[in-house]
Parts: structure tokens; C-alpha cells; sequence
């Protein structure tokens, strides 16, 4: 599948910021987490994919490897990301095949559409472990890496990149609690909660632990259930005092933004990427 540039990065970034660094992303065959990982490749970072489903992690990897001739990426499928072994295993291949980790994205989550009443526990529980779990354990599997990442690329460093890195893909639903997602908004409160200490532990040795919060994106699958007509769609438009849905670009200059050395100094922050969206969304 080939992709138009214009739809995952601006013209602002410079080709080669990332070259010999490697990004660990789980959910990396998901449409958000694919614009994420497809700019980071085009800017010179190897990458390993991590997923569920073999053929769609391995077919995501193929696709986004395209990006830039000689780039090495690689799909790891059969991973839970909430299974620690699982994950330490994908953590291992990808340090043996790429020869590090250097960025991390904990990406993968689960979200459907339910009111509290159509909530079993282990419905309410299969989003949590998903998000939250699944982030607690992307993170302890990969912060050795990151912290040998941060060894060689030591942080003050005014002129280079400092290393490693990990951003966790959250949301907003939780600043003001939300109809039909109370799962994820509890998830991902604790994702917000977990990144925090993760900065506040790693930052001594160098690593940076930040969240980006996107608000409605378009083409995602998480919108497609909650906005599925028309008329839903136009009233959460509405809604975005930006007057736009954002794109997957805007989620992947986000992620660019904060793992370049430009964001050598944020650590411990949430970046929401929502056209102050989240503003109205308690009815404001
Ligand atoms: C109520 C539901 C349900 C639904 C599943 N369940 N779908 N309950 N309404 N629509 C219940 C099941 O009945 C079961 O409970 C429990 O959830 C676990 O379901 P399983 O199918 O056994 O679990 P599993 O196969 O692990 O699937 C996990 C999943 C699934 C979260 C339910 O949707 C999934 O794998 N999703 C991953 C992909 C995904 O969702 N991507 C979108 C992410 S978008 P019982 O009691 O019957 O055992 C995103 C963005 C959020 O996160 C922000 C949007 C703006």
C-alpha cells in the first residue's frame, strides 16, 4: 500500500534525525501507530512492529519499510500485550535482529463501544488489561534497552539526541469522564498515572516518559465506532473548537516533536493533540 507522504509528516522535519536509532512500537499495524512509525522510519529509524495478528503486523512492517530505501523494519506477530513474556521476547528479537531499542510507543489498545450496564467485569477488565497492563509491561520490558539507549546518548546533550524515549498513546475521555467508554477512560487515567512515575523513576537515567493524548482522529477505528453516522460525526465536529477532526499526520509531528532533540528537556508530560477538543467535551 503506498501511502502519499503529506498523510503521516510535515515539511518541517529533516531526513536522517533518526538515522541508527530503533523504535519499539506495540500496536504498530493500527492506523495511528502506522503514521507514528511510518515518519520515524522515513527520518532514518529502524523499527520493530509488534501485534496480535501475525500476517497484519508482518504485512504493516512490510509496507512501512518502503518508506525510506534501506530501511529495516520488522513484524512481530503473536504478541500479547498482556503477556509480559510475550512482550520480553518481542523485546529481546528486536535488540538481537536491530541491534537496540532506542524509542518506544506503547500503542496497542482495545476500545469498543458499551454503557456501564452492558459492561461485564471482564469486559471492563479485557480494556484494562489491554491499556494499562499491556503499557506496564511494554515499559518494563523495554526500559533496560532504553536505559543502555540513554548510556550512549546521555541527556544534557545540547547538540544530539538524547535517548531512550517512550510515549504511550492515551486519550482524554478521562479529564472529564465519558458515556459509553467508561473502560477506557479508566485505562487510560492509569496509563497518564503509570507515565508519570515512569518519568519520575527513568528520568535519573536519562530516559523521557511522555503521553500523547489524541482527541477525534480521522480514519482511526476507535472514531469509526464512536461517531458511525453522519449526523454523529458532524455534532463531535462541531464540538472541536479547531472546527476539524485531526489527522494521523498530526498524531505523527506530535510523536516526531517529542522524540527529536527538540523534545530533549519534556519528560513527565501529556501532549494532547486534540484541537482543544476535550475542552467541550464535558458539554462546555
Ligand atoms: C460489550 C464487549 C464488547 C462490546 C467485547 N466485549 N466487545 N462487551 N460490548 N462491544 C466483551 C466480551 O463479551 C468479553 O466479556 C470481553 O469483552 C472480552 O472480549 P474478548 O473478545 O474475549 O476479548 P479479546 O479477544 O481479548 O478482545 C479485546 C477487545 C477487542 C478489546 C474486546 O475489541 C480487541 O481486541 N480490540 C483491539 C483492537 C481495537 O479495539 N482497536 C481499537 C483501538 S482504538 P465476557 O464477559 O463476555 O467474557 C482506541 C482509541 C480510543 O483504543 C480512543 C478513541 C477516540
Amino acid at each position: 500500500m503506498s501511502v502519499p507522504k503529506s498523510e503521516y509528516l510535515s515539511s518541517v522535519w529533516a531526513p536522517g534525525i533518526f538515522a541508527n536509532r530503533v523504535l519499539f512500537v506495540t500496536g504498530g499495524a493500527g492506523t495511528i501507530c502506522s503514521a507514528q512509525t511510518r515518519a520515524m522510519v522515513h527520518l532514518g529509524a529502524d523499527a520493530c512492529i509488534i501485534g496480535r495478528n501475525p500476517e497484519k503486523t508482518e504485512k504493516a512492517a512490510k509496507d512501512i519499510a518502503k518508506v525510506r530505501s534501506g530501511a529495516r523494519v520488522i513484524g512481530i506477530g503473536n504478541v500479547d500485550v498482556r503477556n509480559f513474556d510475550n512482550l520480553k521476547a518481542a523485546a529481546e528479537r528486536c535488540v538481537k535482529e536491530l541491534g537496540a531499542i532506542d524509542f518506544v510507543i506503547a500503542g496497542a489498545a482495545g476500545n469498543f463501544i458499551a454503557p456501564i450496564s452492558g459492561l461485564s467485569p471482564n469486559a471492563f477488565k479485557a480494556v484494562i488489561d489491554i491499556d494499562t497492563i499491556g503499557t506496564f509491561n511494554t515499559v518494563k520490558a523495554t526500559i533496560p534497552y532504553l536505559i543502555e539507549s540513554a548510556a550512549r546518548n546521555p541527556n544534557p546533550n545540547p547538540n544530539g539526541l538524547t535517548g531512550g524515549r517512550i510515549i504511550s498513546v492515551s486519550a482524554t475521555f478521562h479529564y472529564t469522564g465519558m458515556p459509553l467508554q467508561a473502560h477506557v477512560s479508566a485505562a487510560k487515567a492509569a496509563v497518564d498515572s503509570l507515565m508519570a512515575s515512569v518519568s519520575l523513576e527513568y528520568g535519573p537515567y536519562g530516559v523521557t516518559a511522555n503521553v500523547i493524548a489524541p482527541g477525534a482522529i480521522e480514519g482511526t477505528e476507535g472514531m469509526e465506532r464512536l461517531a458511525s453516522s453522519a449526523a454523529d460525526k458532524q455534532k463531535m465536529t462541531k464540538a472541536v473548537p479547531s472546527g476539524r477532526w485531526g489527522s494521523r499526520r498530526d498524531i505523527a509531528d506530535a510523536t516526531v516533536y517529542l522524540f527529536s532533540d527538540a523534545g530533549n528537556y519534556v519528560n513527565g508530560t501529556t501532549l494532547v493533540v486534540d484541537g482543544a477538543g476535550w475542552r467541550r467535551q464535558g458539554g462546555n
